[in-house]
C-alpha cells in the first residue's frame, strides 16, 4: 500500500540529472575515464520517471538502455557536461549528479592518432570545472543533490562537500567495502544533509537505493516549504 500512494508522489516535478563517467580524449583514439558503469544513476532516472517525474538524463558513455520516458542528453567530456546541465538547470526542481566526472581533461589533446615512432608523447593534465560546484553556486530554489565515493573518512569528507558545492544533500559511498559501487548491483550509501544529520542504509540493491533517495528528497522538499 505504501508504495501504491506514493507511486506518482513525483508528477509536476522536474528532475535533471548525469550518470556514467565522462572520457576526456587525448587524441581521436584514446581517451581517459574511470570505472562508472552508470547503473545507479540509471536506476534513479528509471524510479523517478515512474514516480510521475520529467526526467532529463544527462549521460556520459555507458553501455545501457536510456529508461522508458526519460530524456537523454548524450556527452562525453566533462566540459560539454557542464554545458548541458548550466543550460538546463533554470528549469529543474530536482538535480542530482550521479555522474564520476573525470577531475582532469587533456589540455594538448592532439587532433590526429598520436604516433608511437614520435617517442613517448607528455600527456599535460588541466583540472576540469567542478560542475557541482558551478550549479551549487547559481542554484536558486532547486533542490541539489551530489554524490560521493571514498576510500576512506567517508563522512568528514561528504560533508566538507556539502559546504564546498552548497548541496542540499550528499549520497556518500565507501568504495573500499566488499560490494563497492562501480559495477555492482548492490550499494551501500549514507545520506548526509546539509543540516548535518545523516542516514546510514544497510546494502542493497541500486534500484531500492534509488526509490529510497527519491523518498529521502521528497521529505526533504516538503519540509523545507511548511
Ligand atoms: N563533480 C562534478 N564536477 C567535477 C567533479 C565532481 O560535478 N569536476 C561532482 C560529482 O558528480 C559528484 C560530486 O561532485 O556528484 C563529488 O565528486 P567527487 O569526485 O567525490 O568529488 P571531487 O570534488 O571531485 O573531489 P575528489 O575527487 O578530490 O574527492
Ligand atoms: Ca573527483
Amino acid at each position: 500500500l505504501e508504495k501504491l500512494l506514493r507511486t506518482k508522489d513525483l508528477k509536476g516535478l522536474r528532475v535533471l540529472m548525469t550518470a556514467g563517467p565522462t572520457m576526456e580524449a587525448i587524441d581521436p583514439v584514446r581517451y581517459i575515464s574511470n570505472h562508472s558503469s552508470g547503473k545507479m544513476g540509471y536506476a534513479i532516472a528509471r524510479a523517478a520517471e515512474y514516480r510521475g517525474a520529467e526526467v532529463c538524463l544527462v549521460t556520459g558513455p555507458v553501455n545501457l538502455p536510456i529508461p522508458h520516458g526519460v530524456e537523454a542528453v548524450h556527452v562525453q567530456a566533462a566540459r560539454e557536461m557542464l554545458h548541458a546541465m548550466e543550460s538546463r538547470m533554470d528549469g529543474a526542481d530536482i538535480i542530482i549528479k550521479v555522474a564520476a566526472v573525470a577531475d582532469f581533461y587533456v589540455k594538448n589533446a592532439s587532433d590526429h592518432k598520436i604516433k608511437k615512432t614520435y617517442g613517448l608523447p607528455v600527456i599535460e593534465l588541466e583540472k576540469n570545472p567542478d560542475i557541482l560546484a558551478t550549479l551549487g553556486q547559481r542554484k536558486n530554489q532547486q533542490f541539489l543533490v551530489g554524490f560521493a565515493a571514498e576510500t576512506r573518512d567517508l563522512s568528514a569528507y561528504s560533508k566538507d562537500k556539502i559546504a564546498k558545492k552548497n548541496l542540499d544533500m550528499i549520497v556518500g559511498n565507501l568504495v573500499s567495502g566488499p560490494d563497492s559501487a562501480f559495477g555492482s548491483d548492490q550499494n551501500t550509501v549514507t545520506f548526509f544533509y546539509s543540516d548535518g544529520s545523516e542516514e546510514a542504509l544497510e546494502s542493497m540493491p541500486k534500484e531500492k537505493v534509488a526509490d529510497k533517495l527519491l523518498d529521502a528528497i521528497v521529505s526533504r522538499m516538503h519540509s523545507r516549504r511548511n
